[in-house]
């Protein structure tokens, strides 16, 4: 089976996970409050807040099980609607407004409605406002959003029944933007993540700063039978104000892309991404995008993760060629390539340096021709690939749900990426790229029960794991030096965040003592002091 054939480039799992109850992990949870699954850091207040359903919670950062403050948010007991089924409030968006404020929406009984919170008090402002495109009706729908110099971009359904797909911007300054409503645009997605990537004021060539959206939907471009799911990559401009007469408060600049996460040579394909960590570096093009994707066809059991530069997604947005619709025979449509010649300004593009001499100083004088292609073309043909052209790990008989990376300096004085994942399972993988091979560090049950890891963040400063499910909110370390004994264990444990410490005999975190300590990420356990062996 395909199973079998692919086997020998997996990874293995450790033989002996850690287990819950041996960790004493922080846990947090209120009775009767469930679906702890949105999570925000303020490392300026130290604090974690989580939306649940009827409740947002402030928790401190260092200590998960302290509740600084509650709201509930049990909305409309009164309005005689069977509490069970129409009537709970789902927090699923928490996003940062100011010092003092955050934005707050629910689904409230499925008329999704959004607030500010004042932070001072831990109250709500009580300006009510129409949540429709920002937040879900359905506690259930996929969904994503993400907040950008105040203004609120997200990815949702418009409507109750989740049929409209809706990407949109919502500004207190700027009109409301969003996506044309057709299949070619989007269709059937399942959102999972958007995030902004500054450059603009650091580039040459004046371009914008962008807003990445990531989903999976159903394929346009391939003929199937069945529907057939594929991994997109999508992007918007931050400057983007809409077209003059053609694409009237609707993006100008949405275009997108297929995210290729396959083994080509054994043609299996990860057709679903679940989730994207967007990991930072020092300049804008050192930003690398990590997903983890599983397979529409669940019963294979495995999962992947793949990293992409945003150089390479920039590439195919801003070079690659266009798909266009083309009707063979009668009613029959399908996607190929264009061929013809693009409009100038390129369609999709950017307001940049180059535009601005052509007295194009926004969206709303680019001509006519550029909006009607972009409108009718929005995707792309050129796919966008992983590093290395293959994922980075992956994993059988586990589904990832989440994913978070930390880049790290090891005592060798190279940086390595240390890869998170959840699963379904409330597992959590902890995983190391060393010389182009991963393996896996560590494998722990962080739930306490074997349910999924909805939503998992991770704070450097307090070098912790937060992690969010339907039960509660959990608390982790991210390295555990000191269940490494010996000096052997723990050089084999080949952890970049943990080293030997000769003088006091215990494994202990790299960042807590810059002595003389022992690290081989080699696994070299000669580099031991003699004589200390157990
Ligand atoms: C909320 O949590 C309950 C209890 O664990 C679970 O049964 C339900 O599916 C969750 N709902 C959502 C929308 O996640």
């Amino acid at each position: 089976t395909a199973t079998d054939v692919i086997s020998f480039s997996l990874v293995k799992t450790c033989l002996f996970p850690f287990k819950h109850s041996d960790l004493g992990l922080m846990e947090f949870s209120e009775p009767g409050i469930f679906n702890y699954s949105t999570l925000l850091l303020s490392e300026e207040k130290s604090a974690l807040y989580v939306g649940a359903r009827e409740a947002i919670f402030e928790l401190s950062m260092t200590n998960v099980q302290w509740t600084v403050a509650e709201i509930p948010m049990n909305m409309c007991a009164l309005k005689g609607k069977s509490k069970e089924r129409d009537c709970l409030n789902y927090i699923r968006v928490l996003q940062v407004v100011d010092d003092e404020r955050l934005y707050v929406c629910g689904t409230y009984a499925f008329q999704p409605q959004c607030d500010h919170l004042n932070l001072d008090d831990f109250s709500l402002e009580g300006q009510i406002e129409d949540g429709r495109g920002k937040c879900s009706f359905d506690p259930s729908q996929s969904f994503t959003t993400v907040m950008v110099d105040g203004d609120l971009y997200s990815g949702t359904a418009y409507n109750f029944l989740g049929s409209e797909p809706i990407i949109s911007r919502y500004s207190q300054s700027r009109s409301l933007l969003r996506t044309q409503y057709s299949t070619s645009w989007l269709n059937e997605p399942s959102f999972v993540f958007a995030d902004v990537i500054r450059g603009g004021k650091s580039r040459a060539d004046g371009d914008d700063d962008k807003i990445y959206y990531f989903f999976t939907e159903v394929s346009v471009e391939y003929e199937f039978f069945g529907k057939l799911l594929i991994p997109r990559v999508a992007r918007v401009c931050k400057g983007d104000l809409g077209g003059e007469r053609t694409l009237q408060k609707k993006w100008t600049s949405f275009l997108k892309a297929k995210l290729v996460c396959s083994m080509p040579e054994l043609n299996f394909v990860f057709n679903v991404v679940q989730d994207i960590f967007t990991l930072k570096g020092a300049e804008w093009k050192d930003t690398v995008f990590y997903g983890v994707f599983t397979s529409q066809w669940g019963n294979v059991g495995l999962s992947a993760v793949c990293a992409y530069n945003v150089s390479a997604v920039e590439e195919v947005f801003s070079k690659g060629k266009y798909m266009q619709k083309a009707t063979v025979e009668q009613s029959h449509t399908k996607w190929v390539r264009y061929n013809g010649v693009t409009p100038s300004p390129r369609p999709g593009a950017c307001i940049n340096n180059l535009m601005r001499l052509q007295n194009i100083n926004s969206s709303l004088h680019l001509p006519d021709k550029t909006l009607q292609f972009v409108r009718d073309h929005p995707l792309l043909e050129d796919p966008v690939l992983p590093i290395g052209n293959k994922p980075r790990l992956i994993t059988k008989d586990v589904n990832y749900t989440q994913i978070v990376v930390e880049r790290v300096e090891a005592l060798d004085g190279n940086t390595y990426d240390i890869i998170f994942t959840g699963t379904d399972k409330g597992m959590l993988h902890k995983s190391v790229l060393f010389e182009g091979e991963v393996h896996i560090v560590e494998e722990m049950q962080l739930l306490k029960s074997d349910e999924p890891i909805k939503n998992l963040l991770l704070s450097s400063e307090t070098r912790s794991l937060y992690a969010g499910s339907d039960s509660g909110v959990v608390q982790s370390p991210t390295a555990f030096c000191s269940r490494y004994t010996s000096c052997q264990d723990c050089v084999l444990a080949r952890d970049p965040y943990c080293a030997w410490d000769p003088k006091s005999r215990t494994c202990i975190s790299i960042f807590d003592a810059p002595s003389q300590l022992v690290q081989s990420l080699r696994g070299d356990a000669d580099r031991c002091p003699s004589g200390m062996r157990l």
